[in-house]
């Protein structure tokens, strides 16, 4: 079971603009309030599910009819998958997109740094350790860094899969992928992007292959642009469920696709990460917001 909110808030020396807080469905949170952002991260699957910069609407998008029940992954923010992507490579029953978006972590660290206010969770798998840390400020910084605890080579898959809200989905254009080739996840083949930014007309799914290019999402609706960069990443997924999608799923509503893509910096498939014995990984991802 999670820890009581009171009970961890006994535990840290927070730095002013940190509390915790008991968030929906009874859940612990860390609310963040800086001049310079307010954010919320649940220690459930340490999901960030607000990242609001100053001066700006909330960049993340988390559905109005996201669960919080401390089992289901929470339908927005930055969800982790880790340490598959996706459908477990031999197990059918095994749940998607991995172990730790629907557990617990623990929280180690809080602390006031030059970039913000730093949070440090940690989650224990068998053999792999998952450190995340986040920096909220002008800028959410993200940065999964997963370390061998075992004394044989790890292969693991990653994503950080970021919600980011927009005005009108099917109005964006997102940047930074051209003459990248994708595996369309829909029909299971790959394609080249062309020289052409992504524009959403249908269901989009899609895993950008052998790629650490930053993207920028341009939103005229909004009137801004977010930039998502990267290190540590060799894959990219961008999806969008449009219509019929949005309408099976149970967590999220049924027009929510207009408000919302993910761009997700992943490791995946050819793009998987090996790690010897001791040895870490990071992937770090830096989200920033400008008007345009
Ligand atoms: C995306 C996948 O990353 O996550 C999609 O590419 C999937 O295939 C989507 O539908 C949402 O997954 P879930 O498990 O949170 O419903």
């Amino acid at each position: 079971m999670p820890e009581s909110a009171p009970t961890l808030a006994d535990q840290f020396d927070l730095p002013d603009a940190l509390t915790v807080e008991t968030g929906r469905g009874g859940l612990p949170c860390l609310k963040i309030d800086t001049p310079d952002c307010r954010a919320l991260q649940y220690f459930h699957g340490a999901t960030v599910t607000n990242w609001t910069p100053a001066d700006h609407a909330p960049v993340l998008f988390t559905s109005d009819r996201a669960v919080y029940d401390g089992q289901k992954a929470i339908r927005g923010g930055v969800p982790i998958c880790f340490p598959w992507f996706g459908g477990h490579p031999t197990d059918p029953d095994a749940p998607s997109h991995g172990l730790v978006r629907t557990a617990p972590w623990q929280l180690l660290q809080t602390a006031r740094g030059s970039a913000g206010v730093e949070a440090r969770f940690v989650h224990h798998l068998d053999q792999l350790r998952a450190d995340y840390r986040v920096t909220f400020g002008s800028t959410l910084r993200l940065a999964l860094t997963v370390t061998n605890t075992s004394d044989s080579d790890q292969t693991f898959e990653s994503a950080l899969h970021t919600y980011l809200a927009v005005g009108d989905a099917a109005r964006v254009t997102i940047h930074g992928l051209e003459h990248a080739d994708y595996l369309d996840q829909l029909t299971d083949t790959i394609h080249p992007q062309g020289d052409q930014p992504i524009a959403f007309t249908a269901e989009t799914d899609r895993v950008y292959l052998n790629t650490q290019a930053t993207c920028v999402v341009d939103d005229p609706v909004l009137e801004r642009k977010i930039t998502v960069e990267k290190l540590g990443s060799g894959s990219t997924v961008v999806w969008n469920p449009w219509t019929d999608k949005s309408a099976r799923l149970g967590d999220f509503g049924d027009q929510e696709w207009t408000r919302m893509c993910c761009v997700e910096s992943a490791n995946i498939g050819d793009q998987a990460v090996t790690v010897a014995p001791g040895e870490q990984h990071t992937t770090a991802v830096t989200i920033r917001v400008e008007t345009r």
